[in-house]
């Protein structure tokens, strides 16, 4: 985990990390920002909004950009370890294959067999036990076979890779009055919320959501510290069982307020969102679902920003939500 203080995330610091995702050999994308143009479905009266479409993003996820600026930032050939059921686990994998890197991924049993089909289909071992031991199998290959603890969330370079998505918009929307972006460990909502803070955008109100079943960063601003509990939501990337520290100090200082949704909200989200044209997994849906269901305040004739954040989903799962 890391050990680093919020200090440490300077606007200097972020630009480079952009310029590293930018450049760098996994062809990292700038992804397509557009407006939200049904008239039909209005995602909240008076306000425009823009989508950034992060679900197009090459691995089909954000988590390219913080794991681009990761392995950038480590000695190439390294070995690896990270635990992951989902999307970081994804592009940890392509990442690995691209510079020749060692890589393991601790899994959950519970997670789907196709996950760990498709992460060793990169060449990166997958070692599946329970959830209760997934730290137990992450020390013994640090400690016996000399791997490298990459963090999904709880990582500077991570969340400095994932600020370029801050950076990025802002050129599009150079000052928004609402930018609104899912939270899970919270990596992506801090690089995102530093970027613009950081960039001078004072007035921008930066919203994180949360399912109700995963609100680990809700929890903690209560708590006024980081802190974790029982999970259980259809959105497995909302939904690690604790908040990062540094993720959760960024926040704290960058972020107006974390709001709620529910798992039903998040599926007439994906459906929305999927009548529209675009295929956004249940935790890229949960910004979007936040907006239509009126959870963000004092919106009447506000920019705003909505990030999709990821499109990993199947045709079976898509198959089950609402129309
Ligand atoms: C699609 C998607 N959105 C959001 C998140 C949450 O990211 P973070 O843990 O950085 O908050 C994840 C994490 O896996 C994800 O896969």
């Amino acid at each position: 985990m890391s050990q680093v203080s919020a200090d440490a995330v300077t606007l200097d610091f972020l630009k480079e990390a952009r310029e590293t995702v930018r450049t760098s050999p996994l062809g990292v994308i700038r992804t397509p920002m557009i407006p939200w143009s049904r008239t039909t479905l209005p995602p909240s009266a008076g306000c425009s909004v823009q989508l950034k479409l992060e679900n197009m993003q090459r691995t089909g996820s954000f988590k390219i950009r913080g794991v681009a600026n990761q392995f950038a930032r480590r000695p190439r050939g390294g070995r690896f370890v990270t635990v992951s059921a989902g999307n970081y686990g994804k592009s940890f994998a392509f990442a690995s294959k691209h510079y020749g890197s060692k890589g393991k991924v601790v899994m959950p049993e519970t997670a789907p067999e196709s996950r760990a089909v498709l992460i060793q289909s990169f060449g990166v071992e997958v070692e599946r036990v329970p959830t209760s031991s997934l730290m137990t199998a992450v020390n013994r290959c640090v400690q016996d076979d000399n791997m490298t603890f990459l963090h999904s969330f709880d990582d500077l370079d991570l969340i400095a890779g994932h600020a370029s998505l801050g950076l990025e918009l802002l050129e599009e929307a150079p000052d928004p009055d609402v930018v609104v972006v899912c939270c899970g460990g919270g990596g992506l909502l801090a690089g995102v919320a530093a970027a613009i803070k950081l960039s001078g955008c004072d007035k921008t109100r930066i919203y994180g959501v949360e399912p109700e079943g995963a609100c680990t960063m809700y929890k903690s601003f209560i708590e006024k510290k980081p802190v974790g509990m029982d999970v259980k939501s259809i959105a497995a990337g909302l939904a690690p069982p604790f908040a990062g520290r540094l993720p959760f100090e960024l926040c704290q200082r960058y972020v107006e307020q974390i709001v709620l949704v529910s798992d039903d909200e998040m599926k007439a989200a994906v459906s929305a969102l999927y009548g529209a044209g675009l295929v956004v997994e249940p935790s890229g849906s949960a910004t979007f679902a936040a907006l239509l269901h009126g959870r963000i305040p004092d919106l009447e004739g506000r920019e705003v920003v909505c990030v999709l954040s990821g499109g990993n989903i199947g045709k079976d799962e898509l198959a089950d939500f609402p129309d």
